[in-house]
Order: structure tokens, then C-alpha cells, then sequence
């Protein structure tokens, strides 16, 4: 796809990320609908629902032969080499519910299955971080701020990182075990693990060179398409849990500053979780 018809798709992306994003402002702490999925910890709101909605049915006006994949629709669409759009309409939403605020609008737009364009909007910070293939990785922070280029920070080894790891929302026993299970040989090995609570921020954390790695079994494609774009834009590294390319429908990912150190992390996970494939 020509570059011109990726800055007219990314600035659209912005406008309704912003416009969406009301959504999530008004209904913030006094939410009406909070329903289960996979288990008790697995949320969705009815501002996620109203927000894919709003992000849906403007983008399909404009681009009506593009295709649609988005956590919230009731019978999944399945990655093709299409042009795609890749929505998270809340990334984080356990976060939302609890009205803690680091969670986001993402959306993702993909072609022959590789990433290239990246919005993330978190409207209570209000940090932007937009990206597209080959053109840099953004973030302006306020309306009307200046926009920084996002680099990663080199960091060198392991035991030099800060780690950003995630539980998930699922309650599954074997899942739980491999979590934690990475955990016991991540942990010591580094200056620290933190969890933010979306993965979306968590991979745009290391594009802005303040956490040096990332990893997760568990995430969907929509949770990541849209921040894969800002960390390879910020020069950073994406890879499966087992070293090789990533996969985006394998659930499961190394996000990093470099290769070295993603490859590094790769090497002493000791389980790689096969999860049903999105
Ligand atoms: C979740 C968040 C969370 C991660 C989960 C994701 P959601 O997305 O990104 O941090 O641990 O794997 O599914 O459900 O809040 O959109
Ligand atoms: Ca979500």
C-alpha cells in the first residue's frame, strides 16, 4: 500500500481514537454493564462494546473494502493478507473498571499480515503514541503538545532490565503454572518486573526507553498490532517467546529494546505455552 494511503488511514485512526476515547471519559467510574468472559477476572464494559462500535462503523464508511478484526465482535474474523484494521477498544480494561489510568484505545492496521500503522490513545493521561511502517514512532502528550520521536534505551544484559510481564485475565490452572514458572527464573535474573495492566502500554513503555523488555503468553492479536508498529518504528525488537518471527495469532510474545536482549530472555523461559490460536 502507498504511503499516502497510510498517513490518510493513520490520521483518521487519530481523529477517531480522540473522538471514541469521550466514550470512555464520560462513562469512567460509573459504568453500568460489567460482564465476565473466560473467567471472573476477564471483563468487558459496555463503553468497550460502544467504543468498537464507534471505531467500526466510521472506519468501514471510509474504507468499506478493508477488513475488521476487534476483541469485542461476537464471531471473529480471521487474519488474512488483506489490508485490516486491528482494534482493541479498551486494552486494559480491568484497569478501566477500576478507574486506574493506564489503559487505552488501540488500533492496529495490518497488510499481508505485518504491521503498519500503530494509534494508541490513553485519553486519562492523554499520551498519543502513533506510528507508521518506515516514518518513526510519535508520542505528543496533551492537546496541542509537541511530538517526541520514541527511541529505545540500549541496555546490554538481562540482569541490567526492567521487565514488564502480565498475569492476563485467565484463571487456567496450566496457564497460572507457566506464569509463574517464568516468573521464578525472570525475577532474580533482573532489576525488576513490573505489570501495568495493558499490554498495548506495557510494549509502548519500551518504545519511550523507560522498561527494556516485555513478555506474555496469553495476549490476542488485537492487544499488540498497533504497539508492534511503535516499538519497531522506536527501533525496538519483536519476536515469539521462543526466539523465532513473531507470530500474531500465537498469543504469546518477546517484546524488547534489541534482539540480544530479547533473544537473552528467550533462552531462559521454561515453558512456551501453545495456546488456541486467534
Ligand atoms: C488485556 C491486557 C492485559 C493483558 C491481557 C490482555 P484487555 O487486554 O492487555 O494487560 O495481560 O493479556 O488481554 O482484555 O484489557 O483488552
Ligand atoms: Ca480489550
Amino acid at each position: 500500500m502507498e504511503l499516502n494511503e497510510l498517513i490518510e488511514r493513520e490520521k483518521l485512526a487519530v481523529e477517531l481514537a480522540k473522538k471514541a476515547s469521550m466514550l470512555m471519559k464520560e462513562t469512567s467510574g460509573s459504568l453500568k454493564t460489567i460482564a465476565q468472559k473466560e473467567s471472573h477476572a476477564d471483563l468487558v464494559t459496555e463503553t468497550d462494546r460502544n467504543v468498537e462500535k464507534l471505531l467500526f462503523d466510521e472506519l468501514r464508511k471510509h474504507y468499506p473494502s478493508d477488513r475488521f478484526i476487534g476483541e469485542e465482535e461476537s464471531s471473529k474474523s480471521e487474519l488474512t493478507d488483506e489490508p485490516t484494521w486491528i482494534i482493541d477498544p479498551v486494552d486494559g480494561t480491568t484497569n478501566f473498571v477500576h478507574t486506574f489510568p493506564f489503559c487505552c484505545i488501540s488500533i492496529g492496521f495490518a497488510v499481508k499480515k505485518e504491521p503498519c500503522i500503530g494509534v494508541i490513545y490513553n485519553p486519562f493521561l492523554d499520551h498519543l503514541y502513533t506510528a507508521i511502517k518506515g516514518q518513526g514512532a510519535k508520542l505528543v502528550k496533551g492537546d496541542g503538545g509537541e511530538p517526541q520521536e520514541l527511541r529505545v534505551r540500549s541496555c546490554n544484559s538481562l540482569r541490567e532490565s526492567l521487565v514488564m510481564t502480565e498475569y492476563g485475565g485467565s484463571r487456567d490452572e496450566k496457564k497460572r503454572d507457566a506464569i509463574l514458572k517464568a516468573l521464578q527464573v525472570i525475577q532474580p535474573n533482573c532489576h525488576g518486573v513490573r505489570s501495568m495492566g495493558s499490554a498495548a502500554l506495557n510494549i509502548c513503555s519500551i518504545a519511550s526507553g523507560y522498561v527494556d523488555i516485555y513478555y506474555e503468553f496469553g495476549i490476542h492479536i488485537w492487544d499488540i498490532c498497533a504497539a508492534i508498529v511503535v516499538l519497531q518504528e522506536a527501533k525496538g525488537y519483536v519476536c515469539d517467546t521462543q526466539g523465532g518471527p513473531v507470530d500474531l495469532c500465537a498469543r504469546r510474545l518477546i517484546a524488547a529494546s534489541s534482539e540480544n536482549l530479547a533473544k537473552e530472555l528467550s533462552s531462559l523461559l521454561p515453558v512456551h505455552l501453545e495456546l488456541e490460536r486467534d
